[in-house]
């Protein structure tokens, strides 16, 4: 059988072109040039043809053998390029997930506040005092004259535990009760504070999650007055945030404190940001925490700390701090 090696090589070359990648390309290469293919076929067919015929068929056979071969050999070349940009892509990503396992991580946004304001109040000659996260009544409400049934118990969603007497053992809502823990385990004067985590029944939003955290400071010491508490909070707040930010106080209600007040920071840009509670330690509070309020005298306040850590990174959804996208906290 004659083989018409023009129409032949056309077609080699549209099958070499149409092999996608390299498993084709050598089922293709094999039926060009291989035992069964027609190039090799004419081949063995040689011998029965005149001498001047079989070399000039002869010739061009392997002319066009080695056409094909250099066809094979150039689509090669192209599908190895693109499989070497396939696997290095693939390898990237590995290198990229072994890197991330050595890569040292970083403290939580919301623990770098918690330890720089340490630190700021450490340096202003505080200690660091902890309790429980699990409270009793007496601690969370009693002892910071809330009495039983006292209306203002309705001001924090308090998570109850099934635990003693109904109503008995609860998460704490804030963090004064630790002031009560400082004052029945030490001797005053206190310059203390009580960072900690901190459990309300509320449904998670832009400003709310059921479990966050809260700095309490409590100073008892003699002769305490107001202008300590306002002076000790802009001091505070020009060191943690920086020059420029000042103070106010609006008159409050805490039950644990008499006078209360609130306290806001003014940004530089003159807007007003609420902070937290503070006020002069109640009679009742240092009498539950065994003190003679005629001798001692004190103040307090708390903030949130999450809400803190927001303002100072321009966070404007608290939900953020505690979904742990690395993405996210690795801003910070
Ligand atoms: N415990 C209060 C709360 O969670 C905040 C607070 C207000 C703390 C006044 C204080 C204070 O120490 O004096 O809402």
């Amino acid at each position: 059988m004659e083989l018409d090696l023009e129409k032949h090589l056309a077609e080699a070359a549209a099958s070499i072109e149409d092999a996608a990648d390299l498993d084709a390309l050598s089922e293709v290469d094999t039926a060009l040039l291989g035992k069964k293919s027609a190039v090799t076929a004419a081949k063995r067919g040689l011998g029965d043809l005149e001498p001047d015929q079989r070399r000039e068929m002869g010739g061009r056979l392997n002319e066009a053998r080695a056409t094909i071969e250099g066809l094979v050999a150039s689509r090669r070349t192209e599908l190895e390029a693109a499989a070497r940009v396939v696997r290095l892509e693939a390898e990237r990503m590995d290198l990229t997930e072994a890197d991330r396992g050595r890569r040292l991580g970083h403290r939580h946004v919301v623990t770098q506040t918690w330890d720089r304001l340490e630190d700021l109040f450490v340096g202003m000659g505080y200690t660091v005092a902890e309790g429980p996260e699990i409270e009793d009544e007496w601690h969370n409400f009693g002892a910071l004259n809330f009495p039983l049934g006292h209306p203002a118990r309705d001001m924090y969603d308090t998570l109850y535990v099934d635990y003693g007497e109904p109503q008995s053992t609860l998460l704490r809502t804030h963090t004064s009760p630790v002031q009560i823990r400082v004052m029945e385990a030490g001797e005053p004067p206190f310059y203390s504070i009580m960072p900690g985590r901190v459990f309300r029944s509320d449904t998670a939003d832009a400003t709310h999650m059921p479990v966050f955290h809260q700095l309490e400071a409590l100073v008892v010491d003699r002769d305490i007055t107001f202008g300590d508490l306002a002076g000790t909070l802009e001091a505070f707040t020009t060191a943690y945030f920086g020059e420029g930010f000042t103070t106010r106080l609006r008159p409050s209600y805490f039950p644990f404190t008499e006078p209360s007040a609130e306290f806001d920071v003014q940004r530089p840009d003159g807007s007003w940001l609420e902070l937290g509670g503070c006020g002069m330690v109640h009679p009742e509070v240092l009498r539950a925490g065994g003190l003679d309020p005629e001798e001692w005298s004190g103040f307090a306040f708390g903030f949130g700390l999450d809400r803190l850590a927001l303002m100072r990174h321009g966070i404007d959804d608290l939900r953020e701090l505690f979904r742990n996208d690395h993405r996210f906290l690795s801003q910070f």
